[in-house]
């Protein structure tokens, strides 16, 4: 466990913290993966305060930043279906990439929803790099569907992962 690694849910206040980073992280990470018209479009219609407030509010959906020592480096956000918890987001800094904030992360969503059974997400298909993350993490594609984001049709893999008994450790 990184212990200079701070995770707090995120209230309606910090929202501007999680636009920041989305407009950081997305025009990097999706680079070669969307247009940059398709990453624009997802900036002013899924990261608008708006839309992000429906999200909490309405779709009670929740949010986790992460902060290493001096920033805030990344951001979570899950939701229960039944007895799928769903990770909707998850995204972090290029720069902090691969020192373990996004499985700690997903572990905190993970604990926080204790009583489902299966962890499930939408990754696009060209997404490699995000792929071999959550394979990584026990991950396996279960269907191909097609989603709309923003104005704009994508093609996602859903990927899930079966929980048993939960409370994951930091692997
Ligand atoms: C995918 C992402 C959230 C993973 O978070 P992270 O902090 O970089 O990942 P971690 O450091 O926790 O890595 C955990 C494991 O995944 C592997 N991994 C992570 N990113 C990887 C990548 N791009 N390519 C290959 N392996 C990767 C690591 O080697 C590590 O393996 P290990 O636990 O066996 O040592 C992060 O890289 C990211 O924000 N990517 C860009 C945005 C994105 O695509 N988000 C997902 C949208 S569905």
């Amino acid at each position: 466990m990184n212990t200079r690694l701070k995770i707090n849910i995120a209230s309606k206040l910090d929202l501007k913290t999680v636009i920041d980073l989305a407009n950081k992280i997305w025009p990097i990470s999706y680079k070669g993966i969307l247009s940059e018209i398709q990453i624009q479009n997802m900036m002013d219609k899924i990261y608008s305060l708006e839309n992000l407030t429906y999200e909490i509010e309405k779709l009670g959906h929740v949010f986790w930043i992460a902060n290493d020592e001096i920033e805030p480096v990344g951001y979570i956000s899950a939701y229960v279906d039944g007895d799928n918890l769903w990770i909707k987001k998850l995204y972090i800094l290029p720069e902090k990439q691969g020192k373990g904030y996004g499985s700690h992360l997903t572990n905190t969503a993970v604990n926080y929803f204790k009583d489902a059974k299966a962890i499930c997400l939408f990754v696009n298909i060209n997404n490699k790099g995000a792929q071999t993350f959550y394979k990584a993490k026990g991950f396996e594609v279960i269907d191909t569907v097609p989603v709309k984001m923003g104005d704009h049709d994508f093609t996602d893999f859903i990927m899930r992962k079966l929980l048993y008994g939960n409370k994951t450790n930091n692997s």
